[in-house]
């Protein structure tokens, strides 16, 4: 079974005259451990695309199933529970605590979900495998972008989520810095078979995924695919 599949994924914002179609029946299934790029001109429907499949937003139609499960008709909490259970976030602007430290900041989402421990061991296993483990009581105001966004995957990381979703995560970082976050995230998808779906604007950084996708006013398509 694949870990995520969407069917006919519809999002329209706004009524009347300010309906904006944002994404037109997305199809996609990914299965555990893909690196998935979809790539899109801005405003051609990526982030509304990640923010549904993350529960962010909810769909106008079709259905997002993640393990099988449905989960585009979840109430608000339902929501709540499933996006902490299951999605790893990693966004552009890091959205990290500045007054927490790296790794209360990395251990920041276990701790809201009371169901679950924090395990000690693999989070240090995980800020060391990041070269983080030496900076864990420094705060995000001493650290260089490329260390903040690795901060952010190794939190995004932290609960083992079922899918990474992360949005234009290199959109502030320098070239050299750029690749060095996108080899972490490919490792982390090996080392971890953790799956990832990122979206971009840039075609060079999408070349270094599993599989890439097109986005274009909301249709998404395989890499190559041509309007029939
Ligand atoms: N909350 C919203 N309200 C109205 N229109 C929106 C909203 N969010 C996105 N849009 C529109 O939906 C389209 C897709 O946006 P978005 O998914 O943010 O694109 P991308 O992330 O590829 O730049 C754009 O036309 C955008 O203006
Ligand atoms: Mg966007």
């Amino acid at each position: 079974m694949e870990i995520l599949k969407t069917v006919n994924l519809t999002k329209i914002y706004g009524y009347g005259e300010n309906k904006v179609l944002a994404l037109n029946k997305a199809n996609l299934e990914v299965k555990q451990g893909e690196f998935i790029a979809i790539l899109g001109t801005s405003g051609s429907g990526k982030s509304t695309f990640l923010n549904l499949v993350g529960g962010l937003d909810t769909p106008t139609k079709g259905e997002i199933f993640v393990k099988g499960k449905d989960i585009s008709k979840l109430k608000k909490e339902e929501q709540t529970i499933f996006r902490r259970r299951y999605i790893g976030f990693v966004f552009q602007n890091y959205s990290l605590m500045p007054v927490l430290n790296v790794y209360d900041n990395v251990v920041l989402p276990i701790s809201f979900d009371k169901g679950q421990r924090i395990n000690h061991e693999y989070i240090k296993s995980l800020l060391t495998e990041l070269g983080l483990w030496d900076k864990r009581k420094k705060y995000p105001n001493e650290l260089s972008g490329g260390q903040q966004q690795r901060v952010a995957i190794a939190r995004a990381l932290a609960n083992k989520p079922a899918i990474i979703l992360a949005d234009e995560p290199t959109g502030n970082l320098d070239s050299k810095t750029t690749s060095e976050v996108i080899g972490v995230l490919k490792s982390s998808s090996h080392k971890y078979n953790q799956t990832i779906i990122m979206v971009t604007h840039n075609e060079i950084i999408a070349q270094a995924c599993d599989r890439i996708l097109r986005i274009e006013d909301g249709i998404l398509r395989k890499a190559g695919e041509q309007d029939v």
